[in-house]
């Protein structure tokens, strides 16, 4: 049974993990860097770099210590090496480079998006039914894509601005909330009336499977703030009890009434047989409790492969071993996604 070491540092988790067969997590060590950034409400690139190489080595070796394996035992090593923040891709990349040629293992480069596609698979090994439709949502990417198989994967549709999970985090910022603010504002439109507020739902061109979140994220800021030039804008407090309650719930019913249309129509236009969601947002209780309007089998991962992890790096890594697709030593770390554009070339 082949066991593959994977190795995530996209963003600002450092983490390592070992998978066998593709998707038994025979163990699954996350670093989470969250309060390192919290005080500066988002991440800061610089210090997430620095954190990632202090981290890579105690993380590795606690990965194989829960695992209960040694490093000649691990049959490649895989690494999430795009897209992400480049320094910190770099760490990451720089130590899975290390290792497979210290321990003349093959090394597999994976695509971060692609591995949270992946993650519904981890523990469970149960194959969604194809052609699917796959949502990543995260903090960096809110896309669509067409699968005709777990590894066959073509965007169909992506923001146009702020990704959903960026959106959650920049209206947490604004309430005066902790970071990240999906969470928290998960947490609090649990007790809040979803229909208190009426925000706009930004569904673009009637066929459009592209995404925006910026106008949503406008609207709760002169919710909040007031209107320039029309109400004054006072430097009024946030709201509290339950008026934030009612904004979070209102807020988040906001952005999963676009998620699940999005997929609709995706679903639609691919005659998709089912739906994968992945990335920090697939834990979003409303968006969780939303999915079966779909009418589809919806493939979502346990909360803990939600994130950022090194597990579905590893699962998705498995796939290519068995294939024989193997990575060079001088793979590069690349700040874009596989499945779009570098921006220069837009
Ligand atoms: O996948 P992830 O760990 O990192 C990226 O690849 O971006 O996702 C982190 C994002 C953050 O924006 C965070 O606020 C959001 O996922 N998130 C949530 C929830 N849990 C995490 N958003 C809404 N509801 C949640 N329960
Ligand atoms: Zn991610």
């Amino acid at each position: 049974m082949p066991l593959i070491l994977g190795i995530e540092s996209t963003c600002d988790e450092t983490g390592a993990a070992i998978v066998a067969d593709g998707w038994q997590v025979r163990s699954n060590v996350i670093s989470s860097q969250v309060e390192l950034h919290a005080k500066y409400r988002g991440v800061v690139p610089e210090i997430a770099s620095r954190a990632h190489l202090q981290n890579i080595l105690p993380v590795l070796r606690e990965a194989l210590r829960d695992a209960d394996a040694k490093l000649e035992q691990v049959d490649a090593v895989a690494v999430a090496h795009r897209p992400g923040l480049i320094g910190s891709l770099l760490i990451g990349v720089t130590a899975a480079k290390s290792l497979a040629w210290a321990l003349r293992k093959p090394l597999i480069g994976v695509d971060h998006v692609h591995a949270h596609l992946y993650s519904v698979v981890l523990e469970t090994n149960k194959q969604p039914p194809m052609p699917a439709v796959g949502l990543v949502c995260s903090g960096g990417h809110t896309a669509l894509y067409a699968m005709r198989s777990i590894e066959e994967v073509s965007l169909i549709g992506s923001t146009r601005d702020d990704a959903v999970g960026e959106a959650y985090d920049k209206v947490a910022a604004l309430l005066g909330l902790g970071y990240p603010g999906g969470p928290i504002i998960d947490q609090l439109a649990r007790r809040g009336d979803p229909k208190a507020l009426r925000f706009p739902r930004t569904f673009l061109q009637r066929q459009s499977l592209d995404f925006s979140f910026s106008g949503l994220k406008t609207a709760v800021l002169y919710h909040v703030r007031g209107v320039p030039g029309k109400t004054p804008v006072a430097p009024t407090e946030p709201p509290t009890g339950q008026a934030l309650a009612d904004l979070a719930a209102s807020f988040q019913a906001a952005c999963v009434d676009v998620l699940i249309e999005k997929l609709r129509r995706a679903a639609v236009r691919t005659q998709a047989q089912s739906i994968l969601v992945g990335g920090g947002v697939s834990a979003n209780a409303g968006l969780r409790e939303a999915l079966p309007r779909l009418n589809l089998p919806v493939f979502v991962p346990p909360l803990r492969y939600c994130t950022d992890n090194a597990a579905m790096t590893a699962g998705l890594a498995f796939r290519y071993w068995q294939s024989g697709q193997f990575s060079p030593l001088d793979l590069d770390a690349i700040p874009y996604s596989r499945f779009t554009e570098p921006p220069a070339s837009r």
